[in-house]
């Protein structure tokens, strides 16, 4: 690590919990890598006090932070302003402060597209996206999805309400994108049929759970699997995927994509290509080993 002087610029991670949280393993990583004085450090911040924190790392001349749970959205009324990622995922993951003004970004859609071109060779355009869940990570994705030109998605959900309010409001942010919304257990009727992607964005498997509503042998041949879920590293729906020969990848890579583009808003430079995702890879193994 670089040694700590009275010009190191301060990075961090404000969530609560954020003991378990890979992303000052990944950032001071590639800090070190790219030689940068930058130091990235965890601080766990209670609901209640939230505003205070935003208010203190303003006052400490803080040069950015990363935002996650319970955080992401709350964070969103103590900043000065919202890069349209934020503002059209509802969602705040990275902010950078400059001259004292806060500016929020979502980095996590640009970690969903980029992982998917990079793991799945996945590009958004012509055909069917199917999503699993209508909650923030499925806003965040359906943005993003809509951004670079998907054609169609399909948002299903245990609570069909929710899905219904996304896809309406997405709708009308992003016309050209076709978009539907169902409860989870019309998933098997038809709903795979056209598919070229399906992406879990619940928190499903995380516990050994495997997502019972749905039948990946409906989907056609060539669709792919995206699970959002990383820890365990091979999910229950990786491994029923690998079961019947379909593509399938864990979260990992959108962890790793999200944290390259909030460095690269820090500092202005690109970390080198799979490096954060190389020690995320190295801790998941440590931790589940
Ligand atoms: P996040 O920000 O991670 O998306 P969230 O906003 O709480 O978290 O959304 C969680 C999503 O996972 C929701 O779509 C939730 O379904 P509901 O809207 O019905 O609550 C979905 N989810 C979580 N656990 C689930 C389960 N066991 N079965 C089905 N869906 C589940």
């Amino acid at each position: 690590m670089y040694a700590l002087s009275g010009t190191t610029h301060i990075l961090g991670i404000i969530g609560n919990p954020v003991r378990h949280s890979l992303s000052p393993a990944m950032q001071n990583a590639a800090l070190a890598e790219c030689g940068l004085d930058y130091i990235y450090v965890p601080f766990a911040v209670p609901p209640e006090y939230l505003g205070a924190a935003v208010s203190g790392l303003r006052a400490l001349g803080v040069t950015g932070f990363n935002v996650t749970i319970p955080h992401k959205t709350a964070i969103m009324s103590y900043l000065s302003h919202l890069d349209e990622s934020a503002e059209a995922a509802g969602a705040v993951n990275t902010v950078l402060v400059q001259d004292g003004l806060m500016t929020g970004y979502n980095t996590d859609g640009f970690g969903l597209i980029s992982s998917l071109a990079d793991d799945l060779g996945f590009v958004a355009g012509n055909g069917t996206i199917v999503i699993i869940g209508a909650g923030g990570a499925a806003r965040g994705a359906v943005a993003a999805l809509c951004r670079v030109g998907a054609e169609r998605i399909i948002l299903t959900n245990r609570t069909l309400s929710k899905a219904i309010e996304l896809a309406e409001d997405m709708r009308a942010r992003y016309p050209k994108t076709g978009i539907a919304a169902y409860h989870q257990d019309q998933i098997n009727e038809n709903l795979l049929d056209s598919a070229s992607l399906l992406v879990n964005t619940t928190s499903i498997g995380m516990n050994g759970e495997r997502i019972d509503f749905v039948d990946l042998a409906k989907l056609p041949k060539g669709a792919k699997v995206y699970d959002m879920v990383y820890s365990p590293l091979h999910t229950p729906l990786l491994k029923e995927a690998a079961s019947i020969g379909i593509e399938a990848v864990n979260g990992l890579g959108m962890l790793a994509a999200q944290g390259e583009m909030a460095f690269s808003i820090w500092t202005g430079r690109m970390p080198p290509k799979g490096l954060m995702k190389r020690v995320l890879q190295r801790v998941c193994n440590l931790t589940t080993a």
